[in-house]
């Protein structure tokens, strides 16, 4: 079974950015904790990170034509403005969780909103880069039901 894991800006920049608010793992390390994950779980990740909401697109997209289970997303500041997103998910029609290092929901009121959370079986806030390998366990849970 093959999920995308994708990310959208400045995800790349973890460990180096913010990191009161995002901690101090790199994107790589986080990239391996995950990959770790799935193996365990016997699942092959496909991961994906671009600062480029077209391409974060065309790599939702690919996730249908590629057979892919499901998706695994944090949209970064996407989450916030991108019907794009949002649209590019519903069309493909694959269970979907989103997912986001910081609580976006006890921070500034831009952030209140999520677009793509419309077309999401399940939100993850607040629970550091451990927040991926729990939507990673959920979307397995709900793929196997
Ligand atoms: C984020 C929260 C977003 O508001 C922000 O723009 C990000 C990261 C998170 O993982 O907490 O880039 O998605």
């Amino acid at each position: 079974m093959k999920i995308y894991i994708i990310n959208g800006p400045n995800l790349n920049m973890l460990g180096i950015r913010e990191p009161d608010k995002y901690g101090t793992d790199t994107y790589k390390s986080v990239v391996e904790m995950i990959d770790a994950h799935c193996s365990s779980l016997g699942v092959t990740p496909v991961f994906y990170q671009s600062n480029h909401e077209g391409d974060l697109v065309d790599k939702i997209q690919e996730a249908y034509f590629e057979g892919a289970a499901g998706i695994v997303i944090n949209p970064g500041a996407y989450t916030h403005t991108s019907i794009a997103l949002l649209d590019a998910v519903k069309s493909t029609m694959l269970p979907c969780v989103e997912i986001h290092i910081s609580k976006v929901e006890e921070r500034e009121d831009f952030r209140q909103v999520s677009y793509i959370r419309a077309a999401c079986i399940k939100t993850i806030t607040g629970h550091g880069v451990k927040g991926y390998t729990e939507a990673v366990d959920f979307l397995i849970d709900y793929l196997k039901k």
